[in-house]
């Protein structure tokens, strides 16, 4: 493990303060026992904002990049909960994630902003050579995390299966599991139910309540496919217009 636990210092009112697995954070702060955590929660629940937040205080670009380039964050932090955020680094993740900068090994993969990444980064020393607006969606994705998630180091993960198809996602879980055998620490924001079953992984779900562990069986998401499988037609005429 690199990173075990986090806590908020006062957070200051209005958003994100306002967000409840936000408050959670800053009441109860949250510890992280597996190498591979995932966070799940419906749209706007704060998935984001919190995996920002951490690699703020990591020294990563928030808005995706790695630690210790022109691309980390270079005037510190740069959303407001990781101007107040804390983070337990073992000996370990102080090394890579604060040690020498070109030591450092800590990664923001972020789908929405990674192509901006790549044009700015492709080809460049560290990063990947191949230019992704050559590859369909998914082979980039795969292109990137192979060459940027592996090996020790903390990696923070933003929905990657927002370009695969079922099965590159089962190639993901494999892959994840690889990273974290190898020393890697991964933090993943995530809506899918394979990626979560990730044997081992540590699941959070955000929502009003605030955060909480759940088992795979149990989380909302996975019921909700469940239910959609068994019976797409009934689960969608809520959606529907009456004829
Ligand atoms: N800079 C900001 N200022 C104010 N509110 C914000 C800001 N950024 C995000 N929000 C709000 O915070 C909430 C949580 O957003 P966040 O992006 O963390 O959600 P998420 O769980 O990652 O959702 P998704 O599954 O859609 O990616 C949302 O309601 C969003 O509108
Ligand atoms: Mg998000």
């Amino acid at each position: 493990m690199l990173l075990t636990r986090l806590t908020a210092r006062s957070v200051p009112p209005g958003w994100p303060a306002a967000l409840a697995p936000v408050a959670h954070l800053a009441e109860r702060g949250l510890t992280l026992t597996s190498p591979v955590a995932f966070l799940v929660g419906e749209n706007g629940s704060g998935k984001s904002t919190i995996l920002e937040a951490i690699a703020d205080v990591c020294g990563i670009n928030s808005a995706s990049g790695k630690a210790g380039t022109r691309y980390a964050s270079s005037s510190g932090p740069e959303t407001p909960l990781g101007e107040v955020l804390d983070a337990d680094l073992t000996a370990t993740g102080l090394r890579l994630v604060r040690g020498p900068r070109l030591k450092r090994r800590a990664f923001f993969f972020r789908a929405e902003t990674l192509f901006n990444l790549g044009q700015n980064v492709s080809g460049l020393h560290g990063f990947w050579e191949d230019d992704l607006t050559e590859q369909s969606h998914g082979e980039g994705f795969f292109t990137v995390l192979e060459r940027m998630v592996s090996g020790p180091g903390l990696f923070l993960l933003d929905e990657p299966e927002a370009a695969l198809s079922f099965h590159s996602c089962v190639r993901l879980v494999g892959f994840m599991h690889r990273v974290a055998r190898q020393g890697g620490q991964i933090i993943c924001a995530t809506h899918s139910p394979v990626l979560t079953r990730l044997p081992g992984a540590e699941i959070i779900e955000l929502g009003d309540h605030g955060m909480r562990t759940v088992a795979w069986e149990s989380l909302r998401l996975v019921d909700d496919w469940r239910r959609f499988l068994a019976k797409p037609d009934f689960y969608l005429q809520h959606v529907l217009e009456a004829d």
